[in-house]
């Protein structure tokens, strides 16, 4: 296994920024999302957006039943084509959030419309945790965190943590 990319935490830009379409499905695609998997794994994580890793584009892995990599799903270029009204909340955290968790209401169900590295376009119908996580990483290809989705009293309970966060990333 090659080593494992850094993940970018709170208070690095590139978390907040709105990441770029794919246009070209080259052949550095594939060893982009072995790479997003591995660090993934590493992580232990169940899902990674590319400005996570740096890459402001729009690619995202998703593995709800990680280390099977046949069973993770790559998408490029993804976007939810319809939602549930029916919500689900459940706690969630983030790998460039570490320590902090909280309850973020979802759709509890959604249908995403993606591309594969090859640039096929695919069509996902999906419920409870792995719509969870689809949601979770096309808002970052948005510049949108979960904390964002907390609600008023949880964010201000965890306004010092945040702070730390950001400032830690600062010094480096
Ligand atoms: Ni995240």
């Amino acid at each position: 296994m090659a080593t494992p990319l850094d993940i970018m935490k709170y208070g690095d830009k590139i978390l907040r920024g709105k990441s770029e379409k794919v246009l070209e499905f080259g052949p550095e695609l594939g060893p982009l999302f072995r790479r997003m998997w591995e660090t993934l794994i590493e992580a232990r994580g169940v899902g990674l957006a590319a400005p996570q890793i740096g890459v402001p584009k729009q690619i995202a892995v998703v593995d709800p039943e990680p280390e099977d990599e046949k069973k993770l799903i790559k998408m490029v270029n993804p976007r939810i084509v319809a939602s549930s009204k029916e919500t689900d909340s459940l706690e969630e955290g983030c790998l460039s959030i570490p320590g902090v968790r909280g309850e973020v209401a979802r759709a509890a169900n959604i249908t995403v419309v993606y591309q594969d590295e090859s640039g096929s376009e695919h069509k996902l119908y999906a419920e409870g945790f792995l719509a969870r996580i689809i949601q979770h990483e096309i808002d970052h290809l948005n510049g949108v965190l979960f904390i964002d989705r907390l609600s008023f009293a949880k964010r201000a309970l965890i306004k010092g943590k945040l702070k730390e966060l950001a400032e830690r990333d600062k010094e480096k």
